[in-house]
């Protein structure tokens, strides 16, 4: 598996956090449903990737959560509440998009909805939904109340700002063309606003300096535009062993990707293809193919390139000096990530 060559496996400090945060996630779970339907558990558990022994989700919002707070002179073990509680609020959104794109492989695993139905895994979603605005109040064990109430504010408008970006994402399939500044306005909410919202929190549980908090923030959103464009790219050209996603399931769907919007924009006989009312997984891969041929793929990592140095810009403003190699280490990784 590629993550066994990423940082988030070898470093000790990273693999540490990850375990604490596994822990901690399983906890709050299992502890919420004592109530006789272990079935409505089971689905959550089930989507973590608790039940089946393949590799889980990334788990990178909560780490953000942790290393930002050590970045800015915080105690990480103190954030781990507000860590958990941005991965079940990540989770619910993954259980809904999965139904709202017709995705049927995710962690190299069936979608939830796939096994339990819509109406039930509409269920799952709302369960993790409410469980992660629940959990950030504990942090209240270790921090002033108005703290905790700023992290919980943040929280629910980023949800608002993450479902403006899935209802534009959804509509933008059914328009025949999208602009790039819309495309961009889209990603800002239904990625980068959790991405920047779980670094925002990691530095206000650090720090009460704002010039700091606000400096770590700016790094949050470029951070988050360029996951969602390699996130883009691996849905098209990844490898379906390494992301345990589909390759075919957004040019199918027709999603106004990055690479998508380029090629409409720029290249006839990708766009002659997308036109047609119907396609199939080979016609896909031809799409594919067109627009490697076409410089799109080396355009769609060009356009993350530029803001993941953004963001490693804006890093080095804020971040403490102990905590920059790492920060910039992992940031840099993520452009370059398989999964
Ligand atoms: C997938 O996020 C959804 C996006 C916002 C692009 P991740 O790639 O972080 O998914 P997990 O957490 O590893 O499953
Ligand atoms: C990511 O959606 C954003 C949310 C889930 C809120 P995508 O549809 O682009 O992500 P993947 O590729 O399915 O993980
Ligand atoms: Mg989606
Ligand atoms: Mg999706």
């Amino acid at each position: 598996m590629s993550l066994n060559s990423s940082p988030l496996n070898s470093d000790p400090l990273l693999a540490d956090m990850r375990a604490e945060i596994e822990k901690n996630l399983q906890q709050s779970v299992q502890t919420a449903f004592d109530d006789g339907v272990p079935e409505l558990r089971d689905m959550l558990r089930y989507h973590m990737g608790w039940l089946t022994g393949l590799p889980t989700g990334k788990r990178l919002r909560p780490l953000f959560v942790l290393l930002v707070c050590a970045a800015a002179g915080g105690n990480w073990r103190s954030a781990l509440p507000a860590a958990s509680s941005v991965e079940l609020i990540h989770n619910f959104s993954l259980i809904h998009d999965d139904i709202q794109d017709r995705s049927e492989l995710r962690h190299n695993q069936p979608t939830l909805w796939t096994q339990v139905g819509i109406a039930q895994a509409i269920n799952a979603g709302d369960a993790m939904f409410t469980l992660g605005l629940k959990k950030i109040w504990d942090l209240c064990a270790d921090f002033p109340l108005d703290t905790v109430k700023t992290c919980s504010d943040l929280l629910q408008n980023t949800c608002l700002a993450l479902t403006r970006g899935q209802y534009l994402d959804i509509d933008f399939e059914r328009r025949p063309m999208v602009q790039v500044e819309e495309y961009l306005d889209m990603v800002s909410g239904k990625t980068t606003s959790l991405l920047a919202a779980c670094v925002r929190i990691g530095a206000t549980l650090a720090t009460d300096d704002l010039e700091v908090i606000n400096g770590f923030s700016e790094y949050g959103r470029n951070l988050g535009m360029a996951f969602q464009i390699v996130d883009d790219y691996l849905g098209i050209w990844g490898d379906t062993a390494l992301t345990g996603k589909s390759v075919s399931t957004d040019l199918l769907t027709r999603k106004k990707s990055y690479p998508a919007l380029l090629g409409l924009r720029e290249v006839p006989a990708f766009k002659s293809l997308w036109e047609q009312p119907t396609a199939d997984e080979s016609t896909a891969r031809r799409m594919a193919e067109i627009l490697k041929e076409s410089g799109i793929h080396d355009l769609t990592i060009d356009r993350a390139d530029e803001y993941t140095r953004q963001a490693v810009s804006s890093l080095e403003q804020v971040c403490q000096p102990s905590s920059l190699e790492i920060m910039r280490g992992l940031t840099r990784w993520l452009l370059r990530r398989e999964a």
